[in-house]
C-alpha cells in the first residue's frame, strides 16, 4: 500500500496542506514520509524514513511553500525503510520524480533493461524504474505526456502514482489497481489515495477509474485512457462527507472490519508482491533441505500448519510445524547444516520467532522469513524472505494478513511441487487464477456473508464458550476461528478436530451449547463430520455450519463460495473472522485492541 496526497495551486501553499492529507492516510503506510515541492523549476525534497506519524511531527516545523506539493506515506514492500528507499524517487537527471502506492511486479526486468541503457539506481524501490523509463522516453524524443503514457503501458502490477516534471507546474497521475481521486478547491486541485482525506479541501472527489491517467494543473485536469491515450469525458464523482474522526477507518467503525473487507485486495496484492527470483530461490532451498521446520506463533502458526498440508500434498515434503515458542525446546537441537527454517510472522517482530531463528542460524540452519513488514527484524535477520504485501494491518486481531500469508505459502508450495516434478506448471498457473477468481467472488459476496453471520450471533446468546471444529486442511482454520473469537469476542472458544469432539469435548454439549462446524473438504471426512454434527444436536447443542451452498448441512447454514481444497481455508476463515467481529461488537468488546495483547509480541 502507501498513501499519496498532492496539490497544484495558482498560489503558493504551505506544507501543512499536504501533511494534513497525509495524516489521514497513515493507515495506508507507516514506513516513512517523503514530500516534494516545486519552486522556480527546482525540486525541494524532504524525506523522513522513520515511523510516519513521528515523521509528520518532525516535518511540522519545516517551512516550505510551493504551488506544486506532493506527499507520500510509505508501506515498504521492496526495499527496507531508509532514506534512499523513501519516495519521491528520481531519474538520473533529477528532473522527474515519482511517489507510488502498490507494487510494480515486473520492475526487475525493467531495471535490467534500464541499467543496460546506462541508468543508475539509487534505491531498491520497485517504483524507481518509473522516472528512469520516462527519462528514456524523453531521450527518444517523446513529449512528456506520451513519455508518461508509454511508461505506464510497460508496467505490470497493482499501483497508483503521482509524477512531477521540474519543467511544469503539473502533477501527472495514474490509477492501475490502486485508488486515486481528484479534489477541486478554490485555487487548488488535489490528488489523493482516498476520498475522506480530501475532507475540508474539496466537497467532491472525482474517481479516477482503473487504467486511467490524469494531468492536474492549477486551472483544471484531464483524464486519459492509458491504453488509447483518448480523453475520458464522463467522470464519476462522489461527495466528500466522512466525519474527520472516522477518516482513517474509511467509514468503518473498527479497523478489524475494514481489514476483513480488504481481504480480496490483499489476495491480489500477495500475488503481485511475490518476486519470481525469490520464489525460485526459496523453493530450491526447501527442495534441497534435509529437514524443514515451519515456526510461527498465533495466527501465523495456523497459516504455517496449513503450509504443512500444502507441502505434503503438492510437493511430497514433510515439514515439522511447531510454535516458535516451543521450538527452542523441541526442534532446535536437531538443526544443523541442511536444515531449513520457514519463519512466519506478519509483524516480523515477534520475540519468539526472532529468538528461535537467531539460535537456528548459529547452528547452521537456513532461515526463510515470510512477513508483511519490510525492514522488520525478520527481514533483516533471515537469509532470504518473502513479503506478503497485505498492506498495513492496524487491528490487533490479524485478518487480511493471515489470508495473504496463505496465498504466498500456496504459491511457494506449488513452485516446490513443480520443481520436484510432483505437479505441473499448469497446476501452479491454475492456482493463481483461482486465487484471483476467489478474490472477486469474495469482493462481491462479502456483505452477503456478513449478514448471514450477523444473524447466527443469536445462537451464542447467553453463552461465554463455544467449540469451533473441522478436520483435514481446515482443522487449522478451526483453531484460527477459535483464537479469533477468544481475542475479539472474549468467549472461551476451543478449536477441536471434528472426530476428536466425540472423545471428550462433547460431554459439555447440552442446553444450546454453540458449536461451529466448518465443512471439511476431504471427501472421506464429510459424512462422518455431519454425523458428529448431528450428535451435537442430539445432545442439545446448537450448530452453525460453514460450508458451500450445495452441501447438506446440519444446523444454521453460513454459505461460503465453492472453491478448491487448497483455497477452502481462505473461504472458510472469512465467516469466522466476521463471526468473531460480530460477537465482539454484540458483547461490547474493545475490538481493535483486545485486553493484554499487542500487534507484535516482541518480548
Ligand atoms: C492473532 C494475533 C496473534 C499473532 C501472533 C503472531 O490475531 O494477533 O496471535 O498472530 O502474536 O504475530 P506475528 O504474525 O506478527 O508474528
Amino acid at each position: 500500500m502507501g498513501g499519496i496526497f498532492g496539490a497544484v495551486c495558482s498560489r503558493g501553499i504551505g506544507l501543512d496542506v499536504v501533511t494534513t492529507g497525509l495524516k489521514r492516510l497513515l493507515y495506508r503506510g507507516h514506513d516513512g514520509i517523503g514530500i516534494i515541492g516545486l519552486t522556480d523549476g527546482k525540486f525541494v525534497i524532504k524525506k523522513k524514513p522513520i515511523r510516519s506519524d513521528k515523521a509528520l511531527e518532525e516535518l511540522a516545523s519545516i517551512e516550505l511553500t510551493s504551488k506544486v506539493l506532493v506527499g507520500h506515506t510509505r508501506f515498504a514492500t521492496h526495499g527496507r525503510p531508509s532514506l534512499e528507499n523513501t519516495h519521491p524517487l528520481l531519474d538520473c537527471g533529477g528532473e522527474i520524480a515519482v511517489v507510488g502506492d502498490g507494487i510494480i511486479a515486473n520492475y526487475e526486468e525493467l531495471k535490467d533493461f534500464l541499467i543496460q541503457k546506462g541508468h543508475s539506481f539509487s534505491s531498491r524501490s520497485d517504483f524507481e524504474v518509473i522516472p528512469h523509463l520516462i527519462e528514456e522516453e524523453l531521450k527518444n524524443g517523446e513529449d512528456f505526456t506520451s513519455a508518461f503514457l508509454n511508461t505506464l503501458r510497460k508496467l505490470e502490477g497493482i499501483y497508483a502514482i503521482a509524477v512531477l516534471w521540474s519543467r511544469e507546474d503539473k502533477i501527472y497521475g495514474a490509477a492501475m489497481g490502486e485508488p486515486l481521486f481528484i479534489g477541486k478547491g478554490d485555487e487548488c486541485f488535489f490528488l489523493s489515495s482516498d476520498i475522506p482525506s480530501l475532507y475540508g479541501f474539496s466537497n467532491e472527489a472525482v474517481i479516477i477509474g482503473q487504467g486511467q491517467a490524469l494531468i492536474l494543473t492549477p486551472q483544471g485536469y484531464t483524464v486519459l485512457d492509458v491504453k488509447t491515450g483518448n480523453v475520458i469525458e464522463e467522470l464519476v464523482s462522489k461527495r466528500v462527507k466522512y466525519p474527520v474522526e472516522l477518516i482513517d477507518k474509511a467509514g468503518f467503525p473498527h479497523y478489524m472490519i475494514k481489514e476483513i473487507y480488504e481481504v480480496p485486495e490483499a489476495m491480489l496484492r500477495a500475488i503481485a508482491v511475490v518476486q519470481e527470483k525469490y520464489l525460485n530461490l526459496v523453493a530450491m532451498i526447501l527442495h534441497s533441505a534435509r529437514d524443514i521446520y515451519i515456526i510461527a506463533n498465533g495466527t501465523s502458526l495456523h497459516a504455517g500448519m496449513i503450509a504443512g498440508y500444502y507441502f505434503r500434498d503438492l510437493a511430497k515434503l514433510n515439514a515439522h510445524v511447531i510454535s516458535a515458542a516451543e521450538f527452542p525446546f523441541y526442534g532446535l537441537e536437531n538443526v544443523s547444516i541442511g536444515t531449513a527454517i520457514l519463519a512466519i510472522s506478519q509483524s516480523g517482530e515477534t520475540g519468539d520467532v526472532l529468538r528461535a531463528i537467531k539460535e537456528a542460524k548459529m547452528r547452521g540452519g537456513v532461515v526463510i522469513g515470510v512477513t508483511n513488514i519490510m525492514g522488520s527484524r525478520l527481514t533483516l535477520e533471515s537469509n532470504v524472505y518473502l513479503p506478503i504485501g497485505a498492506g498495513v494491518e492496524m487491528a490487533v486481531p490479524a485478518t487480511k494478513t493471515f489470508v495473504a500469508t496463505l496465498v504466498v505459502l500456496g504459491m511457494l508450495s506449488h513452485r516446490i511441487g513443480v520443481l520436484r516434478g510432483i505437479i505441473d506448471k499448469s497446476d501452479e498457473r491454475a492456482f493463481v487464477e483461482r486465487v484471483k477468481a476467489l478474490s472477486s467472488t469474495l469482493r462481491r459476496e462479502l456483505d452477503k456473508i456478513e449478514k448471514i453471520v450477523e444473524d447466527s450471533v443469536k445462537i451464542f446468546e447467553g453463552w461465554d464458550r463455544c467449540y469451533v471444529s473441522s478436520r483435514g486442511i481446515n482443522f487449522p482454520i478451526a483453531l484460527e476461528g477459535a483464537l479469533k473469537i477468544k481475542e475479539t469476542a472474549g468467549l472461551q472458544a476451543e478449536g477441536v478436530e471434528t472426530g476428536e469432539l466425540r472423545h471428550g469435548p462433547i460431554t459439555l454439549v447440552s442446553n444450546g451449547y454453540p458449536v461451529v462446524i466448518i465443512a471439511p473438504y476431504e471427501k472421506e471426512a464429510k459424512a462422518s463430520s455431519w454425523k458428529v454434527a448431528s450428535s451435537v444436536l442430539e445432545y442439545g447443542g446448537r450448530v452453525v455450519s460453514i460450508s458451500p451452498p450445495d452441501v447438506d448441512v446440519v444446523g444454521y447454514h453460513v454459505k461460503i463460495p465453492e472453491t478448491t481444497k487448497f483455497l477452502s481455508p481462505i473461504a472458510s476463515v472469512l465467516p469466522l473472522q466476521l463471526l468473531a467481529y460480530k460477537l465482539g461488537v454484540a458483547r461490547g468488546m474493545p475490538i481493535d485492541h483486545p485486553r493484554a495483547l499487542a500487534k507484535a509480541v516482541t518480548a
